[in-house]
């Protein structure tokens, strides 16, 4: 499945998962007023009831009619009460595994990520998930020389608060964050990998895979997104086999980004290869584009 249609997918689950909360959570509360609302009522009916069947036995069947009703309306309630419960569980743990999916896809947005970021402080992630698995047909990761983790540890300090700092120096350097670095920080360090999991995936600065030699950022800002920023990024992943779920071509020579608006929004839609610009382009347009920059800079 590619990247785009995954995202839908997530999206859709996680919509369809909040209404199916909020309906069972709209039924529940509705039930639970009607319950109230007819308590009172019931109760009089049926006092009422006995008092006449004390003094007339021929009311014993309305009252015995009655209590019968009661009962049935309760037991159905209950059942339905049930029902529901199961069904909301049921549906809170799809919305959940949806939005985590939607991250994992995505990079957290303000909701999704404060659930994500409760559930990883709530869990305590071993060393081996620090590591991720590069998807099939990605580019193999060079070997990282460990010396510069090592003077940036001694540099900024072992506690939990120099991780931002570390994180910074470290992504500065290798221009992402390789896991053999990051293992080295949870072994010299106080910080946890459950904190650099956190902090890397928070924010979008920060990579955590190797970043080709050059890169294209295609805008998709609102005016580049409603000229077919999406098209030109789907041609451009074509064009250079990028494997899905992956950013980087094979070669490691382009990383492709999407990004926000590049402030020349009357261009769009617009890409950037390093510093060279390109608007008004068709996917055809921008693979030529990438093509006149791949000659000027000799690849
Ligand atoms: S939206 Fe693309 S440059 Fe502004």
């Amino acid at each position: 499945m590619t990247r785009e249609r995954q995202r839908t997918a997530a999206r859709a689950g996680s919509r369809i998962a909040a209404a199916i909360v909020a309906l069972c959570a709209a039924i529940m509360i509705a039930d639970y007023a009607a319950a109230r609302m007819h308590a009172s009522g019931d109760a009089e009916r049926v006092a009422d009831l006995q008092r006449l069947t004390q003094s007339d036995a021929s009311f014993a069947a309305k009252l015995a009619a009655e209590q019968d009703r009661i009962t049935r309306v309760r037991r159905a309630r209950k059942a339905r009460g049930d029902v529901l419960s199961v069904l909301l569980i049921a549906a809170s743990s799809a919305f959940l595994a949806s939005a985590k999916w939607l991250v994992a896809l995505d990079g957290p947005r303000p909701v999704v990520a404060i659930i994500l970021l409760a559930s990883l402080r709530a869990r305590s992630v071993p060393p081996s998930a620090v590591v991720e698995k590069p998807p099939p047909g990605a580019p193999t990761t060079p070997e990282i020389d460990l010396t510069f983790v090592d003077r940036v540890v001694a540099k900024e300090g072992r506690s939990k608060e120099a991780a931002i700092l570390i994180l910074q120096a470290i992504q500065a350097h290798y221009r992402y964050l390789p896991d053999e670095a990051l293992k080295r920080v949870c072994e010299l360090t106080d910080v946890t990998p459950a904190q650099i999991a956190g902090t890397s995936s928070f924010y979008a600065r920060f990579r955590r895979s190797p970043v080709g030699e050059h890169v294209i950022r295609v805008c998709h800002g609102t005016a580049c997104h409603v000229s077919g920023a999406r098209q030109i990024t789907e041609e451009l992943r074509r064009q250079l086999r990028i494997p899905d779920g992956a950013d980087t071509d094979p070669e490691r020579v382009f990383t492709l980004d999407e990004v926000a608006c590049l402030g020349c929004c009357s261009l769009a839609p617009v890409l950037m290869v390093d510093d060279h610009t390109a608007g008004r382009l068709t996917p055809a347009a921008a693979y030529a584009a990438l093509d006149i920059v791949r000659r000027r800079l000799q690849l």
